[in-house]
């Protein structure tokens, strides 16, 4: 097969070179040209040529907005995040690290889509519409098939999929398996087959011969990338790609990725604990920042309906160095243990996080000298949301403080304490986003003593917070003081 001529572009201008070079010839940017397929230079004459009819145009008011057709998997928490269900002609990313569980979460929600499409079929009789003509097989006939799924392994064998399908419990699973990581021949089954919906296990094994670099690098996987969410948007099959993470934790190949795919999802968690949650970060048919909470168990996945109460570590008695934070992820409120460790260091003194974001930790201790006249300078600093959950609103930043000053003094905050609030440069502690549903879940879950931002601070005795003593504090000076008395 002839191969297409290839040619370099750059990351940063889309400036072009025949060969590869350091330094890009047309922005001076270092390292950012990467090689991709040459256009065909008749094309691009007959792209010129083509401007001759113009295309209609529509008024926004006049074209139907035709709502999107989901399929819920049966999966309830991963429903969750992908706003609903699989969406026909969808492109979802999920990415994470080795060995969480993307390919057994897939395998059981490919299982999940083909029960319930075999269920479909057998209630309806014989199959309809299984031979789309090819003509008319937008998204809207795509949806009248039969809903099959295809799961593509470029990472393990066929028997190796099976195994873990035998270890799920699936033993008579119809969910089809192609282990293949050529695009062409990957693309070539899709249109013969059409699946409702296809996985692609991983998109980082998958290569297109039209280009000279391994599997894996920038290139191919922008291009095969590319080429499977054309193949989704024609055929209206949704595609789930899965991405691996790179040591920094964002997703190992360009960041186009993210921007070509309709939902990106990110499983986080410690591969030593049993749970798993799995986040929005884009979702064009849903809701970001919604996250699903999974335990693994001995047969594969399972969903956790309620997790406010799983990232708390059980002490028998309060430690010091532990503030309890009232998080909200999506919808639902959960209680996260933040753990701090202040301990003399040396000249140069560390400060470490996970979890959380360092230059914030750096801030608030910027805040606690300047404000709270609380001073680690001369400390190391150690940070951790407990569970291996990402913590990314500032409204842990009260609970993040509180728990830095109790680790510092050698002093336990009281039993059953919980605090949530962004703190501000000047010393003030702002709101957070629905205060009163935070603390509604804390007194669910027995909880006794709350230090909130004033505007939190429900107004009326409202007996959703029955057995919390709620503080309400303007000032981070305030809070450390109201800290020390309940101690
Ligand atoms: P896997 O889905 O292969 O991870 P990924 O595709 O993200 O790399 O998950 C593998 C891990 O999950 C492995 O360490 C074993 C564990 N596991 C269970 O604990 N129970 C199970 O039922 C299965 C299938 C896997
Ligand atoms: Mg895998």
């Amino acid at each position: 097969m002839a191969k297409d001529k290839t040619i370099y572009t750059c990351n940063e201008c889309g400036g072009t070179s025949p060969r590869w070079l350091g330094k890009c010839p047309s922005c001076g940017a270092w390292n950012t040209l990467v090689e991709s397929v040459a256009e065909n230079p008749a094309s691009a004459k007959n792209r010129f040529a083509s401007l001759a009819p113009a295309s209609a145009v529509a008024t926004l008011a006049d074209i139907e907005a035709t709502d999107v057709q989901r399929t819920p998997t049966g999966i309830g928490e991963l429903d969750r995040v992908l706003g609903g269900g699989v969406v026909e002609g969808g492109v979802v990313l999920i990415g994470g690290d080795p060995g969480i569980g993307k390919s057994t979460l897939l395998l059981q929600a490919l299982d999940a889509l083909q029960k319930q499409s075999l269920g479909a079929r057998h209630a309806a009789g014989p199959p309809q519409g299984v031979a789309a003509p090819s003509g008319g097989s937008g998204p809207r006939a795509a949806g009248k098939r039969g809903g099959d799924t295809l799961y593509v392994t470029g990472e393990e064998s066929g028997a190796q999929v099976a195994l873990r399908s035998r270890r799920l419990g699936l033993d008579d699973s119809q969910v089809k398996v192609l282990a293949e990581i050529q695009l062409e021949k990957i693309l070539a089954t899709l249109s013969a087959h059409k699946p409702a919906i296809a996985v692609i296990d991983s998109i980082q094994t998958v290569y297109s011969e039209q280009l000279t670099s391994a599997p894996g690098s920038v290139a191919q996987v922008r291009e095969c990338a590319a080429h499977l969410t054309r193949a989704a948007k024609a055929s209206g099959t949704a595609i789930v790609l899965v991405g691996h993470v790179t040591k920094e934790g964002a997703l190992a190949g360009p960041r186009v990725l993210e921007h070509m795919v309709d939902t990106v999802l990110y499983f986080e968690g410690d591969t030593h604990s049993s749970y798993r949650l799995i986040r929005a970060i884009k979702n064009r048919f849903g809701a970001v920042n919604e996250i699903g909470v999974f335990a693994m168990t001995e047969k594969g996945l399972k969903g956790v309906s309620n997790p406010s109460a799983i990232f708390l570590s059980q002490h028998a008695e309060p430690v010091p160095g532990s503030c309890v934070l009232v998080t909200l992820e999506g919808t639902r409120p959960m209680l996260v243990e933040i753990q701090a460790l202040v301990d003399s260091g040396g000249p140069s003194p560390r400060r470490l996080s996970v979890g959380l974001e360092r230059d914030r930790l750096a801030m608030l201790l910027a805040v606690l000298h300047r404000h709270a006249g609380v001073a680690c300078m001369d400390q190391d600093v150690f940070v951790n949301a407990v569970g291996g959950v990402r913590i990314s609103e500032p409204a842990a930043d009260l609970a993040v403080m509180l728990a830095i000053t109790s680790s510092l003094r050698g002093k336990a905050l009281p039993k059953g304490f919980i605090a949530f609030g962004e703190v501000g440069l000047a010393g003030e502690v702002r709101p957070a986003p629905r205060g009163q549903e935070r603390l509604k879940e804390a007194a669910k879950l027995g909880f006794s003593v709350a230090v909130v931002p004033k505007a939190n601070a429900p107004k009326k005795n409202d007996k959703a917070f029955e057995g919390l003593t709620i503080h309400a504090v303007e000032r981070i000076e305030e809070a450390m003081e109201l800290a020390r008395s309940l101690a």
